[in-house]
């Protein structure tokens, strides 16, 4: 039996020259946790080509949807950047992953932290009403080069805040704290560099990382993981798996 579904695309947005979503039908079938991938592509000369790429839409959700960046040569997303309404996508049976919240201890504060399309993941977990009923407080961080690259920004500070049912557990515990780096913006700099000096949490008025009260997840690029790691590992924090919760759990992006 195929470990795959052929699906239909239902919308296609270009956030940039190089980052799109797109939306597609979802198998009955299909069951996952908010914050895990599943394997998408296309067929190509009649064989499958797929990568691994995170869900950004919720597990209650009727639709899938997935946030991909473009690389012109990239043997995948040259070709997914193309897609149009009604051409078809394969989606892996199987979805699995490690950014899931019984990955990790009891916590008061749960910081999401991403860069780039590192993203997607969390744009499932925090629309996961569960979530919400597990912590104190949910910061979500974004760090991208460019203003532009912020993928679903207006989304996460408007529409989530205004959702008809989520709205109001957002408006009390969803902190969204979008960052840049390469050029001027409300926040700047890297993740990294802002938990190193207190910034991040000057800015967010809450105090810095503590092993009792503060629980990590991390999505982004290999570079952005290892240095957060590093920082993360430093202060005592251990890292979760799905054999065993821990004070964070990382993921790296997927490229295609
Ligand atoms: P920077 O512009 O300073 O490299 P990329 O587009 O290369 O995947 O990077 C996405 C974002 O992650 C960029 O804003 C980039 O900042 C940042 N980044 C890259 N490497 C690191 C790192 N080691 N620690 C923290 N952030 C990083």
């Amino acid at each position: 039996m195929s470990k795959l579904t052929t699906e239909t695309v239902l919308s296609v947005h270009h956030w940039t020259d190089t980052l799109f979503t797109f939306t597609c039908t979802r198998d009955a079938a299909l069951r996952f946790e908010n914050g895990q991938f599943t394997m998408v592509g296309l067929e190509v000369d009649g064989k499958p080509l797929i990568r691994a790429y995170s869900m950004a839409s919720a597990n209650y959700e009727e639709h899938l949807e997935f946030l991909s960046i473009k690389v012109q040569d990239g043997p995948l997303t040259s070709r997914l950047q193309h897609l149009k309404v009604g051409d078809k996508v394969l989606i892996g049976k199987k979805p699995t992953g490690t950014l899931m919240a019984d990955n990790l201890l009891p916590g008061k504060t749960l910081w999401l932290l991403s860069t780039g399309t590192g993203l997607a993941p969390f744009m499932s977990i925090i629309k996961d009403p569960d979530i919400y009923d597990r912590y104190e407080k949910v910061v979500l961080t974004h760090t991208c080069r460019f203003v532009d690259e912020l993928a679903y920004k207006e989304f996460i500070s408007e529409d989530l805040r205004n959702h008809e049912y989520l709205g109001e557990i957002v408006r009390e515990k969803l902190v969204y704290y979008p960052t840049v780096t390469r050029e001027a913006f409300d926040n700047k700099g890297r993740i990294t560099d802002l938990i190193e000096t207190k910034k991040l949490f000057e800015d967010l008025n809450v105090p810095p990382f503590s092993l009792e009260n503060d629980r990590v997840m991390l999505c982004g690029s290999p570079h952005m993981l290892r240095d957060t790691r590093e920082l993360l590992d430093g202060l005592g924090f251990k890292e979760g798996s799905n054999n065993e919760p821990g004070h964070y759990v990382i993921e790296k992006a997927f490229v295609g």
